[in-house]
């Protein structure tokens, strides 16, 4: 029987993401690719219009996500970026070209089981961090695509990412090079490939962890 303790916490939780409309979700049933891209779609009409914090009025497109929604692997990155803003898409700056090499040198792609998101679906006036009451608000929806898409792996790229999905403070080195838990999902944080081209040296420890999460999709 459900009690109304658990009745409560639900709806709770679902005026959280999509304010006053009820949303009943479909819960991905195993194989059926269609049904996690419908509740995928579905998700995105419900909340691209988003004006919970003051990105909402400064953006140009919410940054939801992209790659194949049945993916095994999820990144997570900060949060959208110029380019990013303009075109609607995670990644497809700088950092995202290299995004896709690293992706290639690991025969993925991002179509093909991989999907990149965001902590923020919009972006931050001249690339400033993220505040903590914008990740407060905006970390739901990516709560809602990790719960839908169901993927094998979750790497947090950068700190950021790392940090608001661990719930810790801890600097990015020290959550390296561990296979953390996000509610049932392996984890693992590496560098983000902005970092990388800031600074060259860290390239070849990036390469390592790229190497382990291919053994840990596998
Ligand atoms: N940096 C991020 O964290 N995300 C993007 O989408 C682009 C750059």
């Amino acid at each position: 029987m459900i009690n109304n303790n658990f009745i409560n916490k639900y709806l709770r939780q679902t005026q959280d993401i999509y304010g006053d409309k009820l949303f009943l979700k479909i819960n991905k049933v195993s194989n059926d690719s269609n049904i996690v891209e419908n509740s995928l779609d579905e998700f995105y009409h419900s909340i691209n219009m988003c004006q919970k914090c003051q990105l909402g009025n400064s953006r140009k497109n919410f940054v939801f996500g992209i790659g194949d929604k049945n993916a095994d692997l999820l990144l997570v990155g900060e949060a959208p970026g110029e380019k990013e803003d303009l075109e609607g898409a995670p990644f497809v700056g700088r950092a995202g070209k290299l995004l896709d090499k690293i992706l290639a040198a690991i025969s993925l792609s991002r179509d093909k089981g991989v999907y990149i998101c965001n902590v923020l679906k919009c972006r931050p006036p001249d690339n400033r961090d993220p505040l903590p009451s914008e990740i407060e608000k905006c970390e739901p929806y990516l709560k809602e695509q990790i719960n839908l898409i169901k993927p094998k792996l979750i790497v947090a790229l950068g700190r950021v990412a790392a940090k608001t999905l661990l719930n810790n403070d801890l600097a990015l080195k020290d959550m390296r090079s561990i296979k953390h838990d996000y509610y049932g999902t392996p984890l693992v944080a590496t560098y983000h490939p902005a970092a990388l081209l800031r600074n060259q040296k860290l390239k070849p420890a990036a390469w390592e962890d790229f190497k382990w999460i291919r053994n840990l999709i596998n």
